[in-house]
Order: structure tokens, then C-alpha cells, then sequence
């Protein structure tokens, strides 16, 4: 009898696993300090898991309506609102409650494009966003932010753009860079959405993390309500990624074929969760939001100082909590001899930098993501102090 091969899809053959996950995997090896995977260890408020715990035990327990549980959209309309500057985001139309921002994402790429579009991605980019588009038939197309600061431009950008482009790809702020898009920067990229009649999808994840400019919803723009898809989620926010809690914003034209595959695909986010989280957010005061984003300054100061400390330069992230870090000081071939290298030598974990871009750029790079309790956070940074850099 012939031996089982292992069996795969034509759509998933150009997958492979992420170098996060073997970084977490030889960390784990040698009780390493886990920089690498970007999950945040931190506390959720004690409101939402409360009110949680109180919607499980009223047996709050049965399929909710696929775009959500009203009280949970009323409440995303309320803060689009008052934080993304979306004035008229009506709850019952515009809103579809979804797995995390990843499910809102899946949904808006099966639901809104067909095989054989193309979505322009900024580089370096999160990988769940290439993976998924690939897994949809969608192609990629790539625009290249150059490091230390990541600047968009008009020509840059529009030279990419031809007609297989159907929609542009922003998630500001960014995993892996923290570039957080300019006014400027969206302006353009509206400028080219209205020109070449394109979509734009967002993902705004980090929103609440920022720490120079604050952070701008693309729709909230003139002319963008229309054409964009606004994503985002509660993972990071309340330190809940294992809730799988997120959402999409976008008109009625848009919302329907979006709700309409969240159906397909998971009928419903988890019910007393999605009350639970309802309820207890209404209780946080605004004070929450900006501690979260204090906390991590001082954890993103801590860990870019130490890393120009030791000579592998910051490119310093103005949002989210993730650094690239250049790792040609120490004289090795390339991002992945490195982060082992950092690894074995010191105990602390990153991710090699090609797993962010589809050129080369990424080889000089790894990322840190500093989403640690603070006493983590501090162990890491005494143990890179002891990194020996080549003369
Ligand atoms: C840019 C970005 N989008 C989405 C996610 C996942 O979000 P969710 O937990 O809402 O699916 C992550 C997680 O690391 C991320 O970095």
C-alpha cells in the first residue's frame, strides 16, 4: 500500500507556516523570553469579564443575529462615532459583529472581490492579510514602505495601479512597522480611490495605540464612507485575542454581502460574549483608553532605548506595539541566523523580518513586540544588554 502524502488544496499550496510560529517553538526550547508572537499578556478590565461571566450564567447561550447583538453594534456605532469621526454609522444597517477582525476580513475579501483582483498591500505588511487574500485568489500587490519612517507617496503608489487593482489595503497603525498614516498620506490614498474607482479596506486594530499623531479613520475622509470598509476589533483593546471579537463597518451596498458570508461562514460571534463585552465596555471610563496607550509609550520607550543602546537601531514606532530593529550591526547573513542568534545567545525571541515583506528589505530586520508585562518587558531589555555586537 502506498504511504499517505500529505494532501492539500491548489488554494492553500502557496501557504506555508509562519517563522513566528517555529521563533515561539525554539523559545519554548530554550525558556526563552517570547518577543516574537504579538500576544498581549495583559489584563482584560475586570467590567467586561464581569458582565461576561453574568451573560453565561443568564444562559445568554443560543445564535445571535449574524451582523451581531444589537446592543454590541449600538455600542461600535457610539464609538465610531465619538473616536473614528463616522458620524453616521447606523447600527442596524452598517454593522456586521464578526470572528475577531480576522473573520471581518475574510468575510469583506469573499464577499466584496472575485479571483484574480488585485488589492494593494503596503509593505511590510501583517502576513494574515497576504495569506487570506492568496487563500481567496486574490493577488497582492505590493507597494514598498521604506524603513526608518515609512513614507507613503502619490507616485509611489499610483504607479502600481492598473486595472486588475480593485481595492487598497491600509492597516493603520501597522503590525509590524507602528507607521501610523498621515492625513496627508490617507488623503492620497483617497485621491487614488475616487480616481481609479477603487475600495479601500482598513484595518484599524490598534487604534487606541498611539502615541505622537492620533490615529484617522480613511472613511472618516470626504468621499470615502462610500467606498470604504472600516475594520476593526476588541483583541487589542481589551486584551481579549482568545474572544475572537471584531467588526466591519461600511454602508448598506457594501454591509450586505459582508453580513451575508459572516452567516455563511460562522453564523454568529460568540453570543454572551459579545453581550458581555457590550455591557462592560459601557462602564470604562475614557481614561481607560489613554492609560492603555501611556502603558505602552513607556514599554515602546524602554525597549527602543535599549535596542540603540546596544546598537541595533529602532525604526520607532508612532503606534501599535511592535519594532523593527536592524540587525546588520551583528555581522550575520541575514534576519534569520540573527534572530536565532539573538535567541540562543540571551533567551529573547523575535521574528525574522522577511516574514513582513515580499522584497528583500525584511533581511536586515526582526521585529520585537513589546505587549509584555511590564517586569517581562524589563528582564528582556536587561538580557539584550548583553547582546555582543561584532567590532
Ligand atoms: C494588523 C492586525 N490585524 C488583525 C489582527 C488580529 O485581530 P483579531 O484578533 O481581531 O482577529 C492582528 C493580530 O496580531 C494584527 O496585528
Amino acid at each position: 500500500m502506498a504511504l499517505p502524502t500529505s494532501r492539500r488544496s491548489n488554494r492553500i499550496a502557496r501557504l506555508t507556516q509562519s517563522f513566528i510560529r517555529s521563533m515561539t517553538r525554539e523559545c519554548e526550547r530554550v525558556g526563552g523570553i517570547n518577543l516574537g508572537q504579538g500576544v498581549c499578556d495583559l489584563p482584560t478590565p475586570p467590567a467586561i469579564l464581569a458582565a461576561s461571566v453574568q451573560a453565561i450564567e443568564e444562559d445568554i447561550s443560543t445564535y445571535s443575529k449574524y451582523e451581531g447583538v444589537d446592543a454590541l453594534r449600538e455600542r461600535i456605532a457610539a464609538k465610531a462615532a465619538s473616536f473614528n469621526g463616522l458620524v453616521n454609522v447606523d447600527a442596524d444597517t452598517d454593522i456586521t459583529v464578526s470572528i475577531g477582525s480576522t473573520g471581518a476580513f475574510n468575510c469583506v475579501l469573499q464577499g466584496l472581490f472575485n479571483p484574480g483582483d488585485r488589492i494593494i498591500v503596503f509593505e511590510p505588511y501583517y502576513g494574515y492579510h497576504v495569506n487570506t487574500m492568496v487563500t481567496a485568489g486574490i493577488e497582492p500587490t505590493f507597494v514598498t514602505l521604506p524603513p526608518p519612517d515609512w513614507p507613503l507617496t502619490r507616485d509611489n503608489l499610483e504607479s502600481m495601479i492598473d486595472e486588475r487593482v480593485r481595492g487598497i489595503l491600509v492597516n493603520t497603525p501597522a503590525n509590524p512597522s507602528g507607521k501610523v498614516f498621515s492625513r496627508t498620506e490617507l488623503q492620497v490614498i483617497a485621491e487614488l480611490c475616487v480616481k481609479h474607482d477603487l475600495l479601500a479596506i482598513t484595518d484599524e486594530i490598534y487604534e487606541y495605540i498611539t502615541y505622537e499623531a492620533p490615529h484617522i479613520s480613511l472613511a472618516s475622509l470626504p468621499g470615502m464612507w462610500e467606498r470604504t470598509v472600516t475594520i476593526s476589533g476588541f483583541s487589542k483593546t481589551f486584551s481579549i485575542t482568545g474572544w475572537r471579537l471584531g467588526y466591519a463597518i461600511a454602508p448598506p451596498h457594501l454591509s450586505e454581502a459582508i453580513g451575508l458570508v459572516n452567516d455563511l461562514l460562522y453564523i454568529c460571534a460568540p453570543t454572551p460574549l459579545q453581550v458581555g463585552l457590550a455591557h462592560g465596555m459601557a462602564t470604562l471610563e475614557h481614561t481607560y483608553y489613554r492609560q492603555m496607550a501611556e502603558s505602552y509609550r513607556s514599554k515602546r520607550d524602554l525597549i527602543c532605548s535599549t535596542l540603540s543602546d546596544i546598537g541595533l537601531t529602532p525604526c520607532v514606532p508612532n503606534g501599535s506595539y511592535y519594532v523593527l530593529a536592524d540587525i546588520t550591526p551583528l555581522g550575520l547573513s541575514d534576519d534569520r541566523e540573527a534572530a536565532m542568534h539573538i535567541l540562543e545567545e540571551v533567551g529573547v525571541a523575535s521574528v525574522p523580518g522577511r516574514s513582513f515583506f515580499a522584497s528583500d528589505t525584511g533581511r536586515g530586520l526582526v521585529r520585537f513586540c513589546f505587549a509584555k508585562a511590564h517586569g517581562v518587558l524589563e528582564e528582556a531589555c536587561a538580557r539584550l544588554q548583553g547582546l555582543t555586537l561584532e567590532d
